[in-house]
């Protein structure tokens, strides 16, 4: 069995070196499932400039903010550990929210990370985590929510759920695809290139952050927009 200490210290170095840390997904082939296809290597070196605009903004928000650093960093729909290495980096600990974890990630691997008590791993769906979450007793310490690379278009009715868990200081980062020509490129690149492994994946009907009414979460406060060449992020605070 491997030493927690001798683990962790080296996780955490593999971690703060590379951004998918853990990045153990198999190979693609036609039995992988979608969410399998639209994080693989292939397909996530066509959405890099996405990804690059959100790091930026993820971190210059945790660079400038300094409340952000004493909050839960939870990301959702995580897939293989996504931004586990700013989550230490910036707030020491790391939350993530993915249901599919053990196809993407070896389950002795989260396992003995979660042995790290800053390291947490939730194998369900969004919905499934704020049902439970919002029966326990909460936690005095504010929340970061990190909807990273179009996850939130995914969850059906994410304000309701967010509401079930929310508390006043909470912040939550959304990030979806922007309305661009540059970026619609970019999404039909990213489309086709999964379209290679199945042909039934359709571009996303909303692939955008309308119909998303942060307004209506609990505490609003105020909804920071920025609007890059291949990415609409908002940071909502409450
Ligand atoms: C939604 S996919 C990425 C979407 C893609 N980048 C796009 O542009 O349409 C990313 C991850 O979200 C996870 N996911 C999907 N539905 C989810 C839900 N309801 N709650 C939490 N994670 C979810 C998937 O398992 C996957 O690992």
């Amino acid at each position: 069995m491997l030493d927690k200490n001798t683990f962790s210290l080296s996780a955490r170095k593999t971690c703060l070196a590379n951004d998918i840390p853990l990045n153990v997904i198999p190979g693609i082939s036609k039995n992988n499932s979608s969410f399998m296809h639209m994080l693989s290597k292939k397909a996530l070196d066509i959405a890099t400039p996405y990804l690059q605009e959100e790091k930026l903004i993820l971190e210059q928000l945790m660079e400038n903010n300094p409340k952000t650093r004493d909050m839960n960093f939870c990301v959702i729909g995580a897939g293989p550990l996504f931004y586990f290495s700013t989550g230490i980096r910036y707030a020491n600990n790391y939350i993530a929210v993915e249901p599919h974890i053990n196809q993407f990630v070896n389950s002795s691997y989260v396992e003995t990370l979660m042995l790290d008590s800053k390291v947490t791993v939730f194998p369900q769906y969004f919905e499934e985590f704020c049902k439970k979450a919002a029966k326990k007793e909460s936690s005095a310490q504010n929340t970061l929510y990190v909807f990273w690379f179009n996850v939130i278009n995914y969850i059906e009715s994410p304000i309701r759920f967010l509401n079930k868990i929310l508390k006043k200081g909470d912040i939550v980062f959304i990030s979806g695809w922007s309305d661009s020509s540059y970026a619609k490129k970019n999404i039909e690149k990213y489309f086709e290139c999964i379209n290679e492994f199945k042909s039934e994946y359709n571009l996303p009907t909303l692939p955008s952050l309308q119909g998303i009414n942060v307004t209506d979460l609990n505490y609003f406060y105020e909804n920071q927009v920025f609007l890059g060449k291949t990415t609409e992020i908002w940071i909502v605070s409450t």
